[in-house]
């Protein structure tokens, strides 16, 4: 019996709520306001009735009218208010995407997983779903990119409902975080006693030129000095940068200490003398691209690396600054690679990042082409046939590292084994080690061709297992939380590249913009990235920090975590209603535990001690905060809010 109210409101639904089709009481998604869901793949929005590109949307050879057109990765919550009954979908990949797309759905109800595809391809069938949601208040659907990239991961939502209970006097509706919750505290005080952070290992090879700079806090003037340098290298007790080149092959075990009025702080420091021994901790700098894209000039990045410098991010082991796309024109009569007119000299740019103690980054791709494009619109040129020629200009240049992007090349090599691939990256691991100084070999094939499974064994330092990331949190989160399954290839000098971090002022050309990142979703991001043992590249115009990033960025309890020695990425303990707990070996002895909250909603997420294999009360310090909590005799819980993170530091010495 419906009471004279009941059938009011219920009139009032259908005439005034579209979403609710006559007497069927089912509300379409494709109605609700596409615009809150998550989407990773920068500038093209969900589509109401149609496939991501706007074109019919085709599943399993089945066109339909209704649904909603995606691309991996894209998640999003539905509000069910208690008055749904039933959620029924066609998920599938749409047929445009042919063979080469990918993904994976998830469907999670009130936190719990109730439903979960295998990897489906565009010839793949179609899953019809039909889930029981009565009295149910949530419900979060996440597309993943399948393990293999986003790259024309179409997948279609198709006819996707929910049908309400005969008296709802509520419409579902899909909700996201709002923009101002309040920031998680972090720590925003760096000590005046003097302190040393960075890498407590480093690798050269013996007779090539080696920099560093010692990265320490505290209030000026320091003194540094250094006791059981190698022969060959020399210390600057004033600026702390240790020069020179190492004589003979070997460990070497120093100690360094800075000193200032205060106190004095030591810290031991392993330079390992050895041919291929680079990047033994995940390479920590600065990267263009994300900041700048095309725009940069020999200008900016003089105003970065001084910017680096006067930040304090040096000070806490920042030393990379690489250029991206854009430096380019083209090669002389001699097939020498020139510079375009925004670069008028590389040398000079060089020895000017070097003369801060820190390093210069160049890019290139083993393609004819790469990514980017000269001022003049025309394709950069790659290093496709001059690979020895480039990497001696490069040297002569001063570079440090080199970002070598595959663009070109993947046309040229459609279709063919991805041993055609290994063979072109490894032309140029053979040009670098001939080269008369170290240059770090960052490949870069976006994940295409799973160089997380063979960059090592050409020597790649690190390689990007990814596509490009944008300032979205399915972007972000889909690939951080995607790397479970990836970590035993991180090991020290060979690490998997997330990407570039978009924490800060990213805009990817001439004015830097926000991130759309929340800041609770930047503590994620860089909490992740450390857990991961990930190169710590950023993305942000280090000119226009404001307080905020500089804590986020600076606080040496979480460089600390990702610049760890014994270099094993975290891995995934627990994983219940969005929240998760990843754990990761430190060399010390103790442990880092991370709370991840991928939900909407303050949760409290507890690790168990036997979880993670330990059987005693435990010292714990919260890294974030840089503050000893106490000891906990069986587990600990942190409450940590929507799209936020907590990272502890667990075990005996924790203080
Ligand atoms: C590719 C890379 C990016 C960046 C651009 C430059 O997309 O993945 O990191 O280098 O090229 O065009």
């Amino acid at each position: 019996m419906f009471s004279r109210y009941a059938i009011l409101v219920a009139c009032l639904v259908l005439l005034f709520n579209p979403n609710v089709y006559g007497d069927e009481q089912v509300v379409m998604l494709e109605n609700m306001d596409l615009s809150k869901i998550y989407n990773a793949w920068t500038g093209i929005l969900p589509k109401a009735g149609k496939n991501i590109n706007g074109g019919p949307m085709v599943v399993g050879g089945v066109e339909y009218k209704h649904g909603i057109g995606m691309h991996s990765e894209t998640e999003f919550t539905v509000d069910l208010k208690g008055v749904t009954t039933r959620f029924e979908a066609t998920f599938g990949m749409d047929t445009s995407c042919g063979t080469g797309g990918s993904a994976t759905l998830e469907i999670w109800l009130d936190g719990e997983n109730v439903y979960q595809t295998g990897v489906l391809s565009g010839v793949s069938a179609p899953e019809n779903i039909n889930i029981d949601t009565t009295g149910a208040r949530e419900l979060t659907v996440v597309i993943t990119n399948g393990g293999n990239g986003l790259h024309g991961d179409f997948a279609d939502l198709a006819d996707a409902k929910l049908t309400l209970v005969a008296d709802a006097k509520s419409v579902p509706e899909i909700v996201k975080l709002p923009d101002n919750l309040p920031t998680m505290k972090i720590a925003s005080k760096t000590p005046k006693e003097p302190a040393i952070h960075g890498p407590r290992v480093v690798g050269t090879t013996p007779g090539k030129p080696f920099l560093f700079l010692i990265p320490a806090t505290g209030e000026a003037p320091l003194l540094y000095s250094v006791v059981g340098l190698p022969d060959g290298l020399m210390l600057d007790s004033a600026s702390g940068k240790i020069t020179g080149s190492v004589e003979s092959r070997g460990t070497y075990v120093v100690e360094l200490t800075v000193t200032n009025q205060l106190a004095s702080n030591k810290r031991k420091l392993t330079i390992v003398a050895d041919p291929g021994h680079l990047a033994l901790t995940p390479p920590m700098g600065w990267n263009s691209w994300n900041a700048k894209g095309l725009s940069i000039s020999d200008q900016k990045i003089r105003e970065i690396a001084d910017a680096m410098v006067s930040s304090g991010l040096a000070a806490h082991g920042y030393q990379y600054v690489n250029i991206d796309a854009g430096w380019g024109k083209s090669r002389d009569e001699n097939g020498e690679l020139s510079p375009n007119e925004k670069f008028p000299n590389m040398k000079a740019l060089g020895d000017y990042i070097h003369d801060k103690g820190l390093k210069f980054g160049i890019y290139s791709s083993p393609g004819p082409s790469t990514c980017g494009q000269c001022p003049d619109g025309s394709p950069e040129p790659g290093s496709y046939q001059h690979e020895a020629q480039d990497a001696g200009t490069f040297a002569k240049w001063g570079v440090d590292y080199l970002k070598y992007d595959m663009c070109s090349l993947g046309n040229m090599l459609a279709g063919k084994g991805r041993n055609e691939y290994i063979k072109a990256y490894r032309i140029m691991t053979d040009a670098l080690a001939d080269c008369d100084r170290d240059i770090v070999y960052s490949l870069c094939e976006q994940g295409v061709n799973q160089s997380w499974e063979w960059g090592a064994s050409i020597n790649g330092q690190l390689w990007r297992d990814t596509h490009d990331i944008f300032d979205l949190w399915a972007s972000m989160t889909g690939i951080g939380f995607s790397q479970n399954n990836r970590t035993s290839y991180s090991t020290p000098g060979h690490w998997n590249d997330l990407d570039m971090l978009v924490v800060g002022k990213v805009g990817w050309g001439p004015t830097p913009r926000p991130t759309t990142l929340t800041p609770n979703e930047q503590i994620t991001h860089v909490s992740l990235w450390a857990m991961l043992s990930a190169p710590l590249l950023l993305g942000n115009d280090l000119t226009q920090m404001d307080q905020f990033e500089i804590d986020l960025l600076t606080n040496d309890d979480i460089i600390d975590v990702d610049q760890d020695p014994l270099g094993i990425p975290a891995r995934r303990i627990s994983n219940k209603g969005r929240l998760e707990v990843w754990a990761k070996p430190l060399w010390d002895g103790t442990m880092a535990v991370a709370f991840f909250n991928r939900s909407l909603h303050r949760a409290n997420i507890i690790v168990n001690w036997s979880d993670i294999g330990l059987l005693t009360p435990q010292p714990v310090r919260d890294l974030w905060l840089r503050k000893y909590m106490g000891i906990f005799k069986d587990s600990y819980e942190a409450t940590v809010p929507g799209h936020g993170a907590t990272v502890i530091k667990i075990g005996r010495g924790v203080q």
